[in-house]
């Protein structure tokens, strides 16, 4: 037993006819190791489970991607929980996890409460939280920072003109939608514009809830100009209830995303979005995730990585106000950065001269 284990784990040199044998009886057995066993004996499986909200939605698969290739090289592999937006589904989840001795979890939470870290921490479980802060501790955490994101969309369409911008939120239990209504306010509050609480309406995340909440924004007495919708997956089908409407897009109106999924370039018209970090924070993750595993004590680490614009077509300058074509010529700044500050140059002129 000892012998086939050097021979099957490496551990200890065995001669080239001795491995042989053995090579050859595993070929005639179809001899498979028995994970679970050695992890017990090894008290590490070389697994690590995800959870994630919503398997359909390809922000949290490319994500996982960032993760499991990782995983992949550092020898690890990676089960993948779908908890559906469901917290008990998540918390049973932990529990399968935990039980099949995952030698860690990486949580993207759907809850709002304490139970998941602490049902985590009970198990002395490592644990790195993806894109969702939770209550409940020191742990380490890993996502891009929304309030940047919810102010940099904001903030380009009012550099478009646009003074009347619809918000579709995420769920507000959520920490990303809460930044990123931080971030839309601080745009408007910049720019002296209040703030009007009707054109901020509440979102899942899913993709048909952007239509209910269009219609509700469309149908306000003083109806907005543009939408910032909380992710690629809303904004699609906001872009779908505008046009409902008889309006075109971007030249009657604008539509923003969040996230900048693989789908984001092919929707119609292709859609402007805030993208974030996706692959990198699945990277990051995992290896916070293998640190953690290797130092239990050492301090928990938050990290925040940037968002940045990606301007596609569907937005465009409000009607009835002068558009300034991007000046690509400025080397080292995106087309959305140009246009924003010659926006900002034309539009100071214009009201110079009275237009
Ligand atoms: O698309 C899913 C949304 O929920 C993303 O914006 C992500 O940040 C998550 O919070």
């Amino acid at each position: 037993v000892t012998t086939v284990s050097h021979v099957v784990n490496g551990t200890r040199h065995v001669s080239e006819a001795l491995c042989q044998r053995v090579s050859s009886a595993i070929e005639e057995l179809d001899y498979q190791p028995n994970r679970i066993a050695r992890g017990l004996r090894r008290r590490e499986t070389h697994t690590i489970g995800m959870i994630i909200p919503d398997g359909t939605n390809p922000f949290f698969a490319e994500i996982a991607r960032g993760i499991e290739d990782t995983s992949f090289k550092h020898n690890y592999s990676l089960f993948l929980c779908n908890s559906d937006g469901d917290v008990a589904k998540e918390l049973l989840y932990i529990g399968v996890l935990t039980e099949n001795r995952a030698d860690g979890i990486i949580l993207v939470s759907v809850a709002s409460g304490v139970q998941p870290i602490l049902r985590i921490k009970s198990r002395s479980m490592p644990l790195v939280l993806v894109d969702r802060d939770l209550p409940g501790g020191e742990v380490d955490s890993m996502m891009a920072d929304n309030e940047q994101g919810g102010w940099q969309a904001t903030e380009y369409l009012i550099s478009l003109g646009h003074r009347r911008i619809g918000c579709i939120t995420g769920p507000s239990e959520f920490t990303p939608s809460a930044n990123r209504v931080n971030g839309y306010r601080r745009a408007l509050n910049e720019a002296g514009i209040a703030v009007d609480e009707a054109l901020i309406v509440r979102g899942d995340f899913q993709y048909p809830s952007g239509c209910c909440t269009a219609r509700q924004l469309l149908d306000l007495a003083h109806p907005p100009t543009a939408i910032f919708a909380y992710n690629d997956l809303m904004a699609i089908r906001v872009m779908k209830a505008v046009r409902e409407r008889g309006l075109r897009i971007p030249e009657d109106f604008s539509v923003v995303g969040f996230d900048d999924i693989c789908l984001a370039p092919y929707s119609d018209p292709p859609l402007t979005t805030i993208a974030q970090p996706k692959y990198e924070i699945g990277q990051q993750a995992a290896m916070m995730l293998f640190e953690r595993m290797h130092n239990r004590t050492k301090p928990a680490q938050r990290r925040l990585l940037e968002t940045h614009l990606v301007i596609r077509q569907s937005t465009a300058a409000a009607k009835g106000v002068v558009s300034l074509s991007p000046d690509p010529a400025r080397k080292g700044v995106s087309e959305g950065e140009s246009r924003h500050s010659q926006w900002k140059e034309g539009f100071a002129e214009a009201r110079r001269s009275g237009v």
